[in-house]
């Protein structure tokens, strides 16, 4: 666009009637927002016609200045959308700037859209439509990671791979289940976007400044032109809450957290040392020094993200503490900390999807590796209680001295001759050779929820039928 009278119109000429002079440059940096609310713009103009139409429907502006107002208001949006609007820092916010383009195109009427609300449910309302927004694109991004892991989890049901308690090899189980663990972890996720996203199913417009407006509207009007199940019950409460912005920050940081395992993991995993991944190019890096190296960087990256999110969920709760009822400048902090989590969250779940989907699952390196280091020394424990109908404190101790005979004969459990462990317990017969390979332990636990093929099937069968 931009003739424009926006450029030179301050702020003050919006509600300024009883000010003197415009504001101290300070004063206009600390106070504007429209540096970041920008991003806003669409929920604004979405947020202004469904109030436009709902002030004409109830006879508190005529039907030609609505019309005025929506036609300006689609025009302003067809210029942002294709970047010819000038956004103007004197104007503090979106909403003004928007409202100050609105009267250069179509004169006084652009000023009755402001009657029967105010910028403090206007705001909630633009925040609550993009958080919701939002949401609904985590809600999909997190169905894709976890297709990601379920085709994973179906093509590695019989893979074993050494099962871990304190990073210490403790019994075997199955790569597949390992992928199933974090189908769980990131359906919790998931199942947390839709109960934040019934939450927030409010419509704060009409709240106006804090007290609700003598004007005729029609709050169940607007809440459904916009959306929304039904408008807010409280009008201080609608314009001070920002709960549904840190609802968001909060599960942003619980799926972060989740993610950033899943980072530690492929990390653990794809060095030399263990081997059991191999990242595609596309997701990782090389060292401009050592030319052997394969860097996981995306994996680090989102781990790292991580720490972002949690600083943005931090930040906005500090910024709440302590605010007295209703609005205070201070929300106007909350945007930034959204945005930059919403950003980072984004980024973590596609690169991790990418890289769930793309990695070479080495299974000779898992299934070698989930034999040694005893892993199934339990597995002869529990045959033990069933065969030989040891109680199971016995069982461990016949079995810890197994152990330490194979750890002194430097060999598996499997490669100690009968004889041996015979000498250990007589009731031991060539029979438990069955159950000291990882296949067979796999295999046998086939408790609900359990690592046996059949259990982790079973489990994908489930997800499947919710995915
Ligand atoms: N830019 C403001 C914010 O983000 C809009 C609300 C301003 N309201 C007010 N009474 N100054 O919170």
């Amino acid at each position: 666009m931009a003739d424009d009278t926006t450029d030179t119109k301050s702020s003050n000429q919006m509600w300024g009637g009883r000010f003197a002079s415009g504001p101290d440059a300070i004063m206009e940096e600390i106070n504007a927002s429209i540096g970041f609310d920008k991003k806003l713009f669409a929920q604004d103009i979405r947020g202004s016609i469904a109030h436009a139409t709902m002030l004409a429907h109830q006879g508190i502006i005529s039907a030609e200045d609505k019309d005025k107002i929506v036609h300006g208001l689609n025009t302003i949006l067809s210029e942002i959308e294709s970047g010819n609007f000038e956004f103007s820092r004197q104007l503090e916010d979106i909403h003004m700037n928007v409202e100050a383009r609105l009267a250069t195109l179509i004169g006084p009427a652009a000023g009755r859209l402001h009657t029967a609300r105010s910028r403090n449910d206007q705001v909630a309302l633009d925040f609550r439509l993009w958080v919701k927004e939002e949401l609904q694109k985590t809600e999909q991004m997190l169905t894709g990671l976890i297709a990601a892991f379920l085709d994973r989890a179906e093509e590695h049901a019989e893979s074993v791979m050494p099962g871990f308690t304190h990073l210490q090899t403790a019994q075997p189980v199955t790569f597949g289940h390992h992928c199933m663990a974090y189908v769980e972890m990131f359906g919790r996720d998931r199942s947390r976007v839709r109960h934040a996203i019934e939450h927030l199913d409010e419509s704060p417009i009409g709240a106006a400044a804090l007290a609700g407006t003598g004007y005729p509207i029609d709050r169940h009007m607007t809440a459904k032109a916009l959306g929304f199940r039904e408008p807010t019950r409280n009008s201080i409460d609608t314009v001070s809450d920002r709960d549904f912005a840190i609802e968001f920050l909060s599960i942003a940081a619980i799926a972060g957290m989740h993610l950033s395992r899943l980072a530690e993991e492929i990390v653990i995993w794809s060095t030399p040392q263990f081997g059991f991944v191999r990242l595609s190019d596309a997701f990782s890096t090389g060292s401009s020094i050592m030319p052997q190296k394969k860097n996981p960087d995306a994996a680090e990256l989102v781990r790292a993200k991580t720490g972002r999110i949690n600083g943005s969920l931090v930040a906005l709760l500090t910024i709440m503490k302590g605010l007295p009822l209703a609005y205070s400048k201070d929300m106007q902090e909350d945007k930034e900390q959204v945005f930059d989590a919403a950003e980072s969250l984004e980024l973590a779940i596609a690169a991790m999807t990418g890289m769930v989907r793309d990695m070479t699952v080495n299974t000779a390196r898992m299934k070698a590796a989930a034999g040694s280091g005893y892993s199934t020394a339990t597995d002869l424990a529990d045959w033990l209680v069933r065969e030989a109908g040891l109680p199971f404190r016995d069982a461990h101790h016949v079995t810890g001295r197994a152990v330490a005979l194979a750890e002194s004969k430097g060999c598996d459990l499997a490669e100690l001759p009968l004889s041996d462990l015979q000498a250990i317990h007589p009731d031991i017969t060539d029979k438990v050779y069955d159950v000291l390979t990882v296949e067979a332990s796999v295999a046998s636990r086939k408790s609900f929820g359990g690592t046996a093929p059949s259990e982790v099937r079973r489990q994908i069968a489930f997800w499947r039928a919710r995915n």
